[in-house]
């Protein structure tokens, strides 16, 4: 692994300190290594208006974007909660993610135990809708 996977893990327990979820009161953070060293945090942000919510995940991925980068910048992705197993990302985020980074890009699904669990997008989405298709 040619990344810091002890400091990735901090990075998305960091954004996970930041979630604002009065309404689940869960809270999920999700970091993004960069290329450049940078790390982009999100982190789940709900609203009373409940399906106005954004997770962790598209809420750095999108910030990622909106910031100048793009998939090819990104070196590894963390995201954790405090699950007793690792958190595995919903079905929205994992459309996204397939859309916004590389097949090979390191997904690192974690909890607050540091538990780990390393995959890649196309074992969290297989046999994805194509628009070619
Ligand atoms: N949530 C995420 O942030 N990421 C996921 O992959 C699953 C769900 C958030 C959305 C909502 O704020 C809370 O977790 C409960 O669903």
């Amino acid at each position: 692994m040619d990344f810091d996977i002890e400091r990735l893990i901090d990075m998305a327990l960091l954004a996970k300190s930041n979630s604002y979820a009065p309404y689940s009161k869960f809270k999920v953070g999700c970091a993004i290594l960069l290329n450049n060293g940078n790390y982009i945090l999100g982190t789940n942000i709900e609203n009373k208006s409940y399906s106005l919510t954004i997770c962790a995940e598209r809420s750095a991925l999108f910030s990622l974007y909106s910031q100048g980068y793009t998939k090819s910048d990104i070196k590894a992705i963390c995201i954790t909660a405090n699950t007793e197993e690792v958190i595995t990302p919903c079905g929205a985020c994992r459309e996204v993610l397939k859309e916004l980074i590389l097949e090979d890009t390191p997904i690192v699904l974690t909890n607050h135990l540091r538990y780990r669990e390393i995959v890649k997008i196309n074992d969290l989405l297989p046999l994805s809708f194509k628009l070619e298709n």
